[in-house]
């Protein structure tokens, strides 16, 4: 618990870095080899609504864009799951005058007599409406490639209530040539009873309330970078960075400004659409604009990762997974940057989910997890002046089953070797706070480099748990360091005082 008197340690968090008053000027917004915007980046006004681009829709059905449901090539624009959709209609129905839970449970059979007219006319409609605000044929991030996509937030969400209602073509089964793709129709939402559903559908049921009440007149980039040539992390000489902990707080709330971390899966987003409800999933809702990078974005290789920028946040919550809430309809008054996006920015890393304890200290698992995040915190040609403090927490440690001492370590290397401070969210545990925080003291006061704990981490894998008997080893990694940096000290400091 979080209920001792001290909620923080380390660097108080107002010394780290935040967007956007650390942000060094954008260059003009365009488009280049490897950005695609979809607006008029010449008519883009502060306060005014973005204009497509380009001016007429370009009908595009090949394997590089998404294949849209207004397009002439669409030869089943009601290829949708009409039961499901029909739970949904109901399910809008009743929100407006109060919500039923009992409405889930209603007799399903009875649908197989309606007469789903008036639904398929509406599909078309929502389907029409991309046609009329998304011109440019939308690229496919796929893997390995170093791509950016700048849509408005009117386009997300016309392109979000076609994933509502389900008509993007060839979305509905996993085995079609989207298979590496996440899912993107939200047939899987309106399926099944449970709270978490209910609950997910209010929140996004609020942000389509929100956007066709008041129409959002920003910007939202997303970019799947990849990392060509990893860092030498044996030899690396760099020490760690400035660390704020706290048992307190959260990453979306407390972490403004900074590089919040998602918790993602490889396939973005994660069960969003289906039954998932954690730290990635929540995001998500609360910022749906998130969502749409599922239509786009292949499945993320152990080297890359999705920077989403300018997502705004549109519900409030409470609790977590079974317990999750929506609370209420948010105002989000982050400031927006020269590209009329909001200052906040996400990456998506994907962890390793581990099974066994012992795993994850593999030398091959824990490079892994040091590329994949140095990967999300890494950015090209911008000196780290300019770079926001890194708001994480328990990474790959939940749902993926990994251990959060050794994941802290493992994202404060990768923080370091990409010169950024961190605010670590420890989601309440208060000891987890102390270990690492102490930890961090140790290795900054005695001026331990990256590459020197790197290896002090392939000594543990082949001294303790390469061997071990046990699931979870007796001689922990955490008492291992302590024991091995300081019995090295006179061996380090003889070695130093030669070379000099
Ligand atoms: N801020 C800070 N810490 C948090 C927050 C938050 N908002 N929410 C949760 N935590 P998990 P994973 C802490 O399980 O293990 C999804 O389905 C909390 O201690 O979401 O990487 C993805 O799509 C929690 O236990 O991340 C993937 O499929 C811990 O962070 C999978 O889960 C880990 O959160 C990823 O699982």
């Amino acid at each position: 618990s979080c209920s001792e008197d001290k909620k923080w340690l380390g660097t108080p968090i107002e010394d780290l870095r935040r967007i956007p008053e650390c942000s060094h000027a954008l260059p003009h917004l365009k488009t280049t080899h490897n950005h695609t915007v979809t607006i008029r980046t010449d008519l883009l006004r502060e306060g005014e609504m973005p204009f497509p681009y380009p001016t007429k829709f370009k009908d595009t059905w090949d394997d590089v864009s998404v294949k849209m449901p207004c397009s002439e090539k669409n030869l089943f624009p009601m290829d949708i799951e009409v039961m499901q959709v029909i739970i949904l209609i109901i399910l809008v129905n009743s929100f407006s005058v109060g919500f039923q839970d009992s409405i889930l449970r209603y007799n399903v059979a009875h649908a197989k007599k309606w007469d789903f007219t008036a639904l398929n006319l509406l599909c078309t409609e929502v389907s029409c409406w991309s046609k009329s605000r998304c011109h440019l044929p939308i690229p496919l991030l796929k893997s390995k490639n170093h791509h950016s996509l700048t849509m408005s937030q009117e386009q997300i969400a016309c392109l979000l209530a076609n994933a509502f209602f389900c008509t993007f073509p060839r979305r509905n089964s996993r085995k079609s040539e989207y298979g590496n793709y996440p899912e993107i129709n939200f047939y899987r939402l309106f399926e099944g009873s449970s709270s978490r559903k209910i609950e997910k559908l209010k929140t996004l049921l609020c942000y389509f309330r929100r956007v066709t009440q008041t129409r959002p007149i920003g910007l939202v980039t997303f970019t799947r970078q990849t990392l060509n040539s990893p860092p030498n992390w044996e030899r690396s000489q760099r020490p760690f960075t400035r660390l704020h902990i706290t048992c307190e707080g959260n990453i979306e709330d407390n972490g403004y400004g900074m590089l919040q971390v998602d918790f993602a899966n490889r396939m973005v987003g994660g069960g969003v659409t289906g039954h998932g409800l954690v730290q990635e999933e929540i995001r998500f809702v609360i910022n749906p604009e998130l969502i749409i990078s599922r239509l786009f974005t292949e499945a993320l290789e152990s080297n890359e990762c999705l920077i989403i920028t300018g997502s705004e946040q549109y519900s409030t919550y409470t609790g977590y997974a079974e317990t999750y809430k929506w609370k209420d309809s948010f105002k989000d008054q982050r400031p927006r940057d020269d590209w009329q996006r909001k200052c906040t920015e996400i990456v998506a890393i994907d962890a390793v989910k581990y099974r066994h304890f012992l795993e994850q200290f593999a030398p091959d698992k824990m490079k892994r997890e040091l590329n994949k995040a140095y990967c999300g915190f890494h950015r090209h040609n911008v000196s780290n002046k300019h770079l926001p403090a890194i708001a994480t927490g328990n990474w790959g440690c939940g749902a993926f089953g990994g251990d959060t001492r050794l994941k802290a370590l493992i994202q404060l290397m990768a923080a370091a070797e990409a010169e950024r401070d961190v605010a670590y969210f420890t989601f309440g545990d208060s000891l987890l706070m102390k270990d690492v925080h102490e930890m961090h003291t140790f290795l900054t006061e005695r001026r331990v480099t990256v590459g020197h704990l790197y290896s002090l981490l392939i000594q543990y894998f082949h001294a303790v748990c390469k061997n071990s008997r046990t699931a979870k080893p007796d001689y922990s990694l955490y008492s291992f360091i302590y024991d091995k940096a300081s019995s090295a000290d006179t061996l380090d400091s003889a070695k130093n005082s030669g070379m000099s």
